[in-house]
């Protein structure tokens, strides 16, 4: 080849490369303070020009401190691009690795070879290949061959595909987005530091633990009672009767339907006085209605989402036309929560905030379109449209539900259920997976769902027992309560105009499997709520994959069937058809002598009730069987026992009021037991409690 050509076809090759380089060629990565002991994080920009300009994260729970440059011999770094105008970011995965998180998805727990959207939908009878439910987490934990783990933040709350098909790509709408890398020599670790990082939950009342009942709807009053008093007479334990859209007045958010409701807050008072709680429902849609106090207000605040032209965007839900208060903005936010005041005054102990995603009726993509703009304070970033602030809409919702409550009644704690919600919703509220269906895939699907919902952030959160949409049957609702009654929220629910799902509905067989089902759930009580506390503390999920017992134990890394509470007892649920075969096999265990353990008498013998297994060396108290949680104090505990080797175990007991902020000044009691020697003893290990006088019963399983 002549020389002239061979320098024209090099500099052709070099102009290529140059045009083909990415915008932003060089990203940038800084060090952050360890989220936690043992873990280290890094922050990525695709450059130095997108770090800059980067707008306020929307997910963390403070803006980042840098200090420095990566550690030396840093690994997983990220890496850039801006395919057809979208930001993207990519990090392999080594062979062996596996992929958890990405929210509330449906499907299984590992998330090798899936995709995610995240964007909030509106998903009635959403099925297992869906790929966007009501919440949007943009977070990948990844656990490595040998156990030790990382995790990723997409931090970008806009629309935004994860794929895990070869590695962890992210792939979102806006702008480029910064990538925070987690190390850690354990998943726990990197969970952990997600919740340094995104926040986590506040401690809930301990009510919020028990038993919930909800439909759509109970009305009228006498309803409501009716359900009140099957729990009762029948001795099913019960907290919490949730009431639905249909106590509205024509669907009007803090209004109460006189005619179905003449006075509410009587019914609370009669129901409290049997030991229920109630909590009633809040949507968006505000009614566009002339003289309707919550318009009247909203409007003259100003207070609505826009259009594009710059008037307050109207949309079709529940009581028709609607507008929607713009939750970006502080003082939209004070005036929703400043709603709650009079309203909780009706006897009112919690809200359930729905329809939040935001969703819209007869709409493509059941929502507001995109370019709908939102007044946002400046430190969310500022006026900017729907695609930048849907993700968070539902989050926003529920801070200022949270907010308003706690301001409302200061001497309780608030208790808040969203649907929509992103990373780190958990700090305001608790969530439920939607409208599920009546079926065994859905049953089983509620297992990895809420153990994926712990994985990112969110340690509370449980399906509709029974089933939304769609009847079901009698063994598929026995099944479903036993697994159901053990996940961190237990609420049965199910649609309007469907079959009644309470425990009682389907004969006296499941009935008395779903009353052992919640008696164990009474019983676990102050575990349950001592896991709660471990969870606000730390970040923790209450309930685990089985994986976290041995995270270098690859055998584990699939069960879904199965799963931790805490990290003590070990649940083998049974969501597939038909009688529970006696020779099934178990799913693999994690090492440690593992003792099937009876929390009621009767349990083990109801091959509809998931089988329970005891670590070794573990001791966990139980409480009395119960039919609410404050029916009376904690006054004697059995202490189930599986000693080690040496005849030993211990566990943890964490107490407070029950409800109140007094915890927050160590008004509370931690407690550690020590079983040795075949004798349990206990020492207060933290709080200003002084030491529990209740009587200690240990029981030794497996003798
Ligand atoms: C949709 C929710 O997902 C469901 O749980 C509720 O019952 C209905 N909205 C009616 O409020």
């Amino acid at each position: 080849m002549p020389a002239t050509r061979i320098v024209l076809a090099l500099a052709a090759a070099i102009a290529l490369a140059l045009l083909a380089k990415p915008a932003h060629a060089e990203p940038v990565g800084q060090s952050l303070p360890a989220p936690v002991p043992g873990t280290s994080a890094v922050v990525f920009h695709a450059s130095a020009a997108a770090r800059d300009e980067a707008p306020p994260s929307l997910c963390l729970k403070e803006p980042l401190r840098p200090d420095g440059p990566p550690p030396s011999g840093w690994k997983d770094t990220p890496v850039f691009s801006r395919p057809q105008g979208r930001a993207a970011a990519w990090l392999p995965t080594a062979d062996g690795t596996d992929l958890y998180g990405t929210g509330e998805v449906a499907g299984d727990l590992r998330r090798n070879r899936t995709r995610t959207v995240a964007w909030n939908t509106d998903a009635y009878g959403w099925q297992r290949a869906e790929l966007s439910l009501y919440q949007s987490h943009p977070w990948v934990l990844a656990v490595r061959r040998d156990g030790t783990a990382y995790g990723v933040i997409a931090d970008t709350p806009e629309r935004c595909l994860i794929d895990l098909n070869q590695g962890i790509r992210f792939e979102a709408a806006g702008p480029e987005f910064p990538v925070i890398v987690i190390e850690g020599p354990t998943p726990q670790h990197v969970v952990r530091a997600l919740g340094a990082l995104t926040g986590t939950a506040n401690l809930p009342p301990r009510w919020a633990l028990g038993y919930h009942q909800c439909r759509y709807s109970y009305t009228p009053d006498t309803r409501v009672l009716e359900i009140a008093d099957g729990f009762r007479k029948r001795h099913i334990p019960c907290d919490v009767l949730w009431l639905d859209i249909d106590y509205m007045d024509g669907f009007r958010c803090f209004t109460v339907d006189k005619n179905a409701f003449p006075d509410l807050r009587a019914l609370n008072g009669e129901l409290q006085g049997q030991g229920f709680r109630t909590v009633t429902i809040i949507d968006p849609g505000i009614k566009l209605e002339d003289g309707y106090h919550v318009y009247d207000t909203g409007d003259a605040l100003d207070a609505w989402v826009q259009n594009s032209a710059g008037a307050p965007y109207q949309g079709s839900v529940w009581p028709g036309n609607c507008v929607f208060p713009d939750f970006t903005m502080e003082r939209v936010r004070q005036w929703w929560g400043g709603l709650y005041g009079q309203f909780l005054s009706l006897g009112v102990d919690g809200i359930w905030n729905d329809m939040n995603e935001p969703a819209v009726f007869n709409v493509d993509g059941h929502t507001m379109p995109t370019s709908n703009i939102h007044r946002a304070d400046p430190e969310l970033g500022g006026t900017g449209t729907q695609a930048r602030f849907h993700n968070v809409y539902g989050m926003l919702m529920a801070r200022a539900t949270y907010e308003g409550c706690a301001v409302a009644r200061p001497d309780t704690r608030p208790f808040v259920l969203t649907r929509a919600g992103h990373l780190g919703a958990q700090r305001w509220a608790a969530t439920w997976t939607g409208d599920n269906t009546a079926s065994w895939d859905h049953l089983d699907m509620s297992l990895s769902m809420v153990l994926n919902l712990g994985l990112s952030g969110q340690p509370l959160s449980g399906p509709d027992i029974g089933g939304f949409v769609g009847a079901g049957d009698g063994p598929m609702f026995a099944r479903w309560m036993g697994v159901g009654a053990l996940l961190p929220f237990a609420r049965g629910h199910t649609g309007k105009g469907n079959i009644d799902k309470e425990p009682w509905s389907f004969g006296s067989k499941v009935e008395d499997t779903c009353r052992l089902a919640l008696q164990r759930r009474y019983r676990l009580l102050p575990y349950l709520y001592t896991l709660a506390r471990e969870a606000a503390e730390t970040g923790l999920p209450i309930a685990r994959p089985v994986f976290f017992a041995d995270p270098a134990d690859t055998t584990l890394r699939a069960v879904d069937d199965a799963f931790l509470l805490g990290d003590d007892l070990l649940v083998v649920a049974n969501t597939k058809p038909g009688p529970r075969d006696p020779a099934a096999k178990l799913p693999p265990f994690p090492r440690g002598k593992w003792r099937e353990v009876s929390l009621v008498p009767g349990d083990q013998a109801d091959p509809d009730l998931p089988r329970l297994f005891l670590r070794e060396g573990a001791a966990l108290p139980l409480g009395p069987m119960i039919e609410w949680s404050d029916e009376k104090p904690l006054d004697e505990i059995e202490l189930l026992v599986n000693p080690d080797a040496a005849g030993r175990a211990v566990g943890t007991l964490y107490e407070d009021a029950g409800d109140g902020p007094g915890y927050r000044d160590r008004a509370y009691r931690l407690t550690k037991f020590t079983f040795s020697g075949g004798k349990a003893s206990a020492t207060v290990a933290d709080g200003d409690w002084p030491a529990g006088t209740w009587r200690v019963t240990p029981r030794v399983v497996g003798k």
